[in-house]
């Protein structure tokens, strides 16, 4: 079983994830960390982000230790991130680890930009989330505040528009839903709302895939 969580930043997609896969007793990626941790192994270097030489050759060479760096939930390596993930030699060498742990038994939630778009176009389920910029704004203050960053609300909500539009506006795998996905705005929803809508709809997903045979 296979299920494929997307939406923009900020939208709670990881705690939805994590909580789908302790319910449905699946294996867990979030896969921002993979190219956060190419960023962020860029940034190392002395290096823009946007180097596509030097992403590249992070991508290919990253680690499992590489994904244990503390400093990859930070605004800068998110920034970071969503430069690599535009350079399609870095998505490149990032897919077929992607793909290789969905297809581990016993499955897989996946959280990402592309999941159900190009890493697991066959997913068994899939949920794309919404929430307004405003939105995921407040909440990734309130998360960065709760680690004790100090934050601002307006720099917060202006990185997050930048981001959006880089990861939406790429040529290679840009953010957007799959024809198949179950789009779910989240602006009034709270975390518990919206795992158990997330279990029903992922319920009804997978049956009709049996009604269909697929
Ligand atoms: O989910 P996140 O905020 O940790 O992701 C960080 C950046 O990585 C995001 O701005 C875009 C990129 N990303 C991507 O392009 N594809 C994915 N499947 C996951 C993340």
């Amino acid at each position: 079983m296979i299920v494929a969580i997307d939406g923009p930043a900020a939208s709670g997609k990881g705690t939805l994830a994590r909580k789908l896969a302790r319910h449905f007793g699946l294996n867990y990626l979030d896969t921002g960390l993979l190219y956060r941790a190419v960023g962020a192994l860029v940034l190392a270097q002395g290096k823009d982000a946007s180097d596509t030489v030097m992403a590249t050759r992070a991508a290919k060479a990253l680690t499992p230790a590489d994904l244990d760096r503390g400093d990859l939930r930070s605004e800068a390596a998110a920034i970071a991130a969503s430069k690599v993930a535009a350079i399609p030699q870095v998505r490149a060498a990032l897919l077929a680890f992607q793909q290789d742990f969905a297809a581990m038994p016993p499955g897989a939630v996946l959280d990402g930009r592309d999941i159900g778009t190009v890493v697991c176009p066959m997913a068994d389920a899939k949920i794309f989330l919404l929430a307004s910029p405003e939105v995921r704004a407040q909440r990734r203050v309130k998360e960065l505040q709760a680690r004790g960053e100090e934050v601002i609300y307006s720099a917060v909500l202006s990185d997050l528009r930048a981001r959006d539009e880089r990861d939406s506006g790429r040529s290679t795998a840009p953010l957007k839903p799959a024809s198949d996905a179950i789009c779910l705005d989240t602006d009034n929803l709270n975390a518990e709302m919206v795992f158990k809508i997330a279990v029903e709809t992922i319920g009804e997903q997978i049956a009709a895939n049996r009604r269909r045979g697929t």
